[in-house]
Parts: structure tokens; sequence; C-alpha cells
């Protein structure tokens, strides 16, 4: 079937309860938009776990910050229309304001996951973590996948939403993605098309720094703190500015204790000019 287009709440519904009735697992791919092969990746993958992929593209003012790029993030909706349709996706749910926050986006129901958004990313950008636990949530309720797809690229998101859905008692499985790469290792963000060429190209040390990261944890003496700080002065000597160069527990983002060198992550969070990008690599040792 072609894909439907779907720009309102109401029409949603309908278009859900025939599939429910019909007995169709439904994946669910939440995006903000201006879609790459990151995003496409995702799609791929719900189509491996469902009989209908459903994507949606909203960029959601709540989990943007005052000073930050809320107005001028990149919106390209037929574009992404054209790669979803491609991919195979089923429907595209383009809500609008009103459809996801009846009250306004300043008077919402709000859905506050805690702990897991005060470090990293989270103590960065204040309240974000929470706009996207609410998001997602009324975007469960809209679409009642049973199976929802988000990238590892975004860790500590992955991490949110998954408490999320387990302690609001969502029956949607999450399915975590892996990290799709630019040749030279950056990461795919629709951020990117902030960067010019050379700096797109200098923001693969992120990518290099993190490799690095994995082959010192290894090492024998090699304090956390110690590979945090070279870490931080790699990406410097570069000229990206380090928000934050971590090794941590992949479970919870805690701070390692001596004794524990399984399940860890590397994550850094590094600013090129006012472009902040994010990037991640999962290791055991
Ligand atoms: P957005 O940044 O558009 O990302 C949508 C999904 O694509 C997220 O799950 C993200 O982790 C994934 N993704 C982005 N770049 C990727 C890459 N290079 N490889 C693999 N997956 C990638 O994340 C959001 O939107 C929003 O916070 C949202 C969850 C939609 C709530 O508003």
């Amino acid at each position: 079937m072609s894909m439907q287009i779907i720009t309102q709440a109401s029409g949603l519904h309908a278009f859900i309860a025939e599939l429910r009735r019909s007995g169709r697992r439904i994946g669910f791919v939440p995006t903000m938009g201006n879609l790459h092969a990151g995003h496409h990746s995702l799609v791929a993958l719900a189509r491996e776990h469902a009989d209908v992929v459903v994507a949606s593209v909203f960029v959601n003012p709540t989990q943007f910050g005052p000073n930050e790029d809320f107005a001028r993030y990149p919106r390209t909706p037929d574009a992404d229309a054209a790669g979803l349709a491609a991919q195979g996706c089923d429907a595209l749910f383009l809500p609008a304001v009103e459809d996801l926050y009846p009250y306004g986006a300043e008077r919402t129901v709000r859905v506050s996951v805690p702990e897991l958004p005060d470090v990293l990313k989270g103590a960065l950008r204040p309240g974000h973590f929470d706009g996207v636990a609410t998001v997602v949530a009324k975007l469960f309720n809209l679409v009642q996948p049973d199976i929802a797809v988000f990238g590892q690229k975004d860790y500590q998101q992955l991490l949110v939403i998954r408490r999320m859905a387990r302690d609001l008692g969502y029956p949607i499985e999450i399915v975590g993605a892996p990290i799709v790469r630019e040749a030279n290792g950056l990461a795919m963000s629709s951020r990117n098309q902030y960067l010019g060429a050379e700096q797109r190209e200098r923001a693969g040390v992120i990518h290099a720094t993190l490799q690095w990261m994995r082959t010192r944890i290894v090492e024998p003496g090699q304090g956390v703190a110690t590979i945090e700080a070279q870490a931080r002065e790699r990406l410097a000597q570069a000229g990206l500015v380090a928000d934050y160069a971590a090794i941590r527990r992949a479970d919870d983002l805690g701070e390692l204790t001596v004794t524990r060198r399984d399940g860890l992550i590397a994550l850094i969070a590094a600013r090129l000019g006012p472009t902040q990008l994010i990037d991640n690599m999962l290791f055991d040792v």
C-alpha cells in the first residue's frame, strides 16, 4: 500500500483502530524530521518487528530550552515524506502543535522521569528529557504501537524512554538501533547540516576519540578520570569544546566503581561553534 500521510490526531485514531481490529502488529518510529539514513535505518528495523510501520515527524517545543534552536530546527516535511515512502513506511503522522498540546505547550501535563535526566546531557539541558518523555508518552497513546524503535545515538534518551515505558506500564517493546555514521565516523544527525564541509570532516574526531577511549580503558592502571581528561584534550586539539567525555555504566549512566569494568559506555558531547554534537560507544572490557 502507498504511504498514508496523516496530519490530525482524529485521522490517526481511525487508521490505528482499523489496524488493531485486523490484529496487525504496529511498529513506531518517532522523529523530529529532516530525516537521514540514520532515521531510515530505524524504519527498516521497525519493519523487521512489525506488520505495519508508522513514523512521526514533529519538532517538539517542550524539549527545547529557551535559547535553543527550536525556531531554526530544519523542517523538510516533503523530503521526509518522500524518503519514508521509499523506505516502505506505511504511514506518516505529521501533527500540529495543537494536536499534541491542546492546552498549549506551556500548560501541558508533563511526564517526568527521575534521576537519569540529571546527568550528562540532561544536566546541560534542564527539562529536555521531561519534554522528550512527555511527547513520546502522548505519541504512544495516539499510535498504540506494539514496538517502538529509538536510536542508540541518543543513548540517554533511549534509557529514559525504556524507564518511562516500564514505569507507566506501556505494553510496548522498546527496541534500540545501532548508530549510523558518515564515512569519517561522524554520527549522522539533523544538526550536522549546521556544519560546513571542513567542520564535518573535523567532527570525525569525536568517533576517533571514543575508539581511543576504548583502547585506553583496557590498559591496566588507566584511571577513568585521566582517560576522560585526555579525551577532552584530544577534542580541544581539533577545535571542539567538550561538554563531557565520560565513561559510565551502560545500564544507568552511573559513575564507575573501581571493581566494575564490564557493561561500560563512553559518551561525548562536544561543540563545534554553536553546534552541539553527541555520540557514544558501548564497550565491554
Ligand atoms: P530525532 O533527533 O529526529 O531522532 C529520531 C530518532 O532517530 C531517535 O531515536 C534517534 O536516536 C535516531 N537517530 C538519530 N540519528 C541517528 C543515527 N545516526 N543512527 C541511528 N539512529 C539515529 O530523538 C528525537 O528526534 C526526539 O527526541 C524524539 C524521540 C522524536 C521526541 O521528540
